[in-house]
């Protein structure tokens, strides 16, 4: 049945969406919800398992260091494996997954669980204990979303560095972590040609020693990896020893304990260690997936990002398994070996939630509506984006040409920093193309200026939300003053949380997110400092400043264009301009690849020295500058 439209460009769900959804009425809900916020957590905690039920639902004598369901004894493998062995959910799948050149695994939970505990043992017998952060870098195959789960079994914490980064960005993340164990693979495959994983952990582990183990799962099996006695181990023969004992106890953790960490680029160079927990990042994030993506037993369901990234994280691990619901997951690229190979595994694995970005839609918009035509994508009954504002023109051909004027689009704003949903339709509600809609339930959020007035409808502003939520990050890996200073100190009198995002509210108290504020970009969907570019750029030896930023890209979202000064002996050329973009692959990965060097002499700088990005942005669009007053120059 297709969906209604009306002349307001509001798209509204047919009465079958209606009649199946979980919640059938927002706006009650949600004023109960922000009411007794804490009342409405409790109740969703409560369909949650716990060892030992929480003394407070939320502590907040130390702001902004909150605590969720404090004295509460979780696991969240408690919730997202333990708790269906005793189910039918038990013989249920759990992951199905594909390779790119087409070999398939599946897992029931029952299956999983075995494989988890196994590797569980593994890490025990390599003296990994509870607390410690082991570090992750693997292409998409089943044994990454493996070693989170066992990481989390035993109390361990996993910091996965997502497999598109390249040397300097995994050392700089082992080294903050202090990690001693890594598990790698030697490759995987994408485009149909293996990735070279395990040469690139070697010269990381070069760069930052503390790497005393290193697990190689062999998935390619065509690089001749470089292995070295004593710290390097392969997945398959330790899976293959007697101390991989399929059973292994949960730890019991407390509701507050570190689940993981997750790198994530600020506007420093330096990437922030984002710390997220056992208990309140369970509730939000099966919540979340719950309601949003009204998600039934019978479902089958897939998010196609990276388990690398926080969207893999919540919602291709942790929220859906919390449900028990089927994940799909593939390893290669959505155009390989043609661009159908999307439409093709939807039809045949009768995919009912499609939950992507919208860099990926637009990436497949461009070969044409035919290749999706060729296939029967009857299952599908949702679909989803996120990472960037999905432009309308991406957004009505998903819907249309994916989802057959069927299939509501769940764009869901959130941040690494949020741990899941922050605004987000339902099923239920009415769409704006190009807007994320309205909070969920128990958030509080505003376009504000600078004092903290909230704006008018309409008026572009700061986007602040007012109150903590389950999901949020507790903290940044050994920097507590950078999580104060970066996300609570713009609007420390008020207690609201700082967003980095400008966005503007209609008169429906819709919200529509203009971008980042700050010095991050988002290239692709994939977050990156300029900061960053700047100093892999600056770390070859031609180089002695550079400035990047991002402009308009009708693929990407944004394209790197990166100015730099050089050393008084090398001239600018072809020839160097090549080997900048290489350098930058291959310190930060091929996400980071500038699209444009532009060499100069001079760039826009504060009398105090720090380079004014804006002015050079304004400067290449065209555009008023704006404030100039700082300007040295
Ligand atoms: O700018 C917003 C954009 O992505 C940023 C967060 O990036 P990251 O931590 O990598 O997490 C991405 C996946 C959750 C936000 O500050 N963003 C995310 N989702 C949307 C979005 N912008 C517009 N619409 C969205 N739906």
């Amino acid at each position: 049945m297709e969906n209604k439209r009306t002349k307001n460009d509001m798209y509204y769900p047919s009465d079958e969406i209606v009649s199946k959804a979980t919640v059938k009425e927002y706006e009650k809900r949600y004023q109960e919800s922000i009411k007794d916020r804490e009342g409405f957590w409790a109740k969703e905690a409560e369909t949650l398992d716990w060892y030992k039920r929480w003394d407070k639902v939320l502590d907040d004598s130390n702001k902004p260091f909150y605590k969720w369901f404090t004295g509460g004894k979780t696991n969240i493998i408690h919730n997202a494996i333990d708790r269906h062995l005793k189910t039918a959910t038990r013989n249920k799948l759990a992951l199905i997954w594909e390779g790119e050149p087409g070999d398939v695994r599946t897992f029931s939970y029952h299956a999983l669980d075995r494989e988890v505990s196994k590797f569980t043992n593994v890490l025990k017998a390599m003296g990994v204990k509870k607390g410690e952060i082991v570090t992750l870098y693997m292409p998409q195959i089943p044994e990454l979303i493996i070693a989170m789960l066992a990481c989390a079994k035993i109390g361990a914490v996993h910091s996965v560095v997502y497999g598109g980064f390249s040397v300097e960005a995994l050392a700089e993340r082992i080294e903050d972590a202090n990690s001693r164990v890594l598990i790698t693979a030697d490759g995987g495959f994408r485009r149909g040609k293996p990735t070279r994983l395990k040469e690139i952990a070697n010269e990381a582990m070069k760069r930052s020693p503390t790497i005393e183990v290193c697990i190689t799962v062999r998935r390619t099996g065509k690089e001749d990896c470089f292995m070295e006695t004593d710290r390097d181990f392969w997945w398959h023969e330790l899976m293959g020893m007697p101390i991989a004992s399929p059973y292994c106890e949960t730890e019991v953790m407390d509701a507050e304990d570190t689940l993981f960490i997750l790198y994530t680029s600020g506007t420093t160079g330096k990437p922030k260690g984002v710390v997220h927990t056992h208990g309140g990042y369970a509730v939000y994030t099966a919540s979340t997936f719950r309601y949003v993506f009204d998600i039934k037993p019978e479902d089958r369901w897939w998010c196609a990002a990276d388990p690398g990234w926080i969207t893999g994280h919540s919602y291709i691990v942790y929220g859906p398994l919390i449900c028990g619901a089927t994940i799909m997951s593939y390893e290669g690229a959505p155009n390989h070996p043609y661009p159908n190979r999307w439409w093709s595994m939807i039809e045949k694995y009768g995919i009912n939630i499609l939950y992507t970005s919208p860099t990926a839609i637009r990436g497949l918009m461009r070969f044409g509506s035919s290749w999706v035509e060729k296939h029967n994508l009857d299952s599908l009954r949702l679909l989803g984006s996120v990472g960037e504002p999905i432009n309308p023109e991406a957004w009505r051909w998903y819907y249309e040409v994916v989802g057959k004027n069927r299939c509501p689009i769940m764009d869901t704003w959130w941040q690494t920093e949020t741990g899941g949903f922050m605004i987000t339709p339902l099923p239920i509600t009415p769409l704006k193309p190009g807007s994320a809609t309205k909070p969920f339930f128990g958030n509080e959020m505003a376009v504000v200026d600078d004092k903290g007035n909230e704006l008018p409808p309409g008026e572009e502003g700061t986007l602040v939300i007012k109150n903590p939520w389950p999901g949020m990050a507790r903290n940044i890996l050994n920097d507590p003053d950078r999580y104060i200073e970066k996300y609570w100190k713009a609007y420390e009198k008020q207690g609201w949380y700082l967003a980095g995002d400008s966005a503007r509210m209609d008169e429906d108290g819709y919200f529509w997110i203009i971008g980042r504020m700050d010095d991050v970009l988002k290239v692709s969907g994939y977050r990156l400092g300029s900061a960053e570019i700047e100093s892999a750029l600056v770390s070859h030896p031609a180089v002695t400043e550079a400035a990047a930023i991002g402009l308009p890209d009708e693929l990407r979202g944004n394209a790197i264009h990166a100015f730099v000064i050089l050393k008084d002996k090398f001239s600018p050329g072809k020839e160097l301009e090549k080997e900048l973009k290489e350098h930058v692959v291959s310190e930060i990965g091929p996400i980071a690849k500038p699209q444009e060097i532009i060499f100069t002499d001079t760039l826009p700088k504060t009398r105090s020295g720090k380079i004014m990005r804006r002015v050079l942005k304004a400067q290449a669009l065209g555009q008023d500058p704006g404030d100039i007053t700082t300007l040295e120059d």
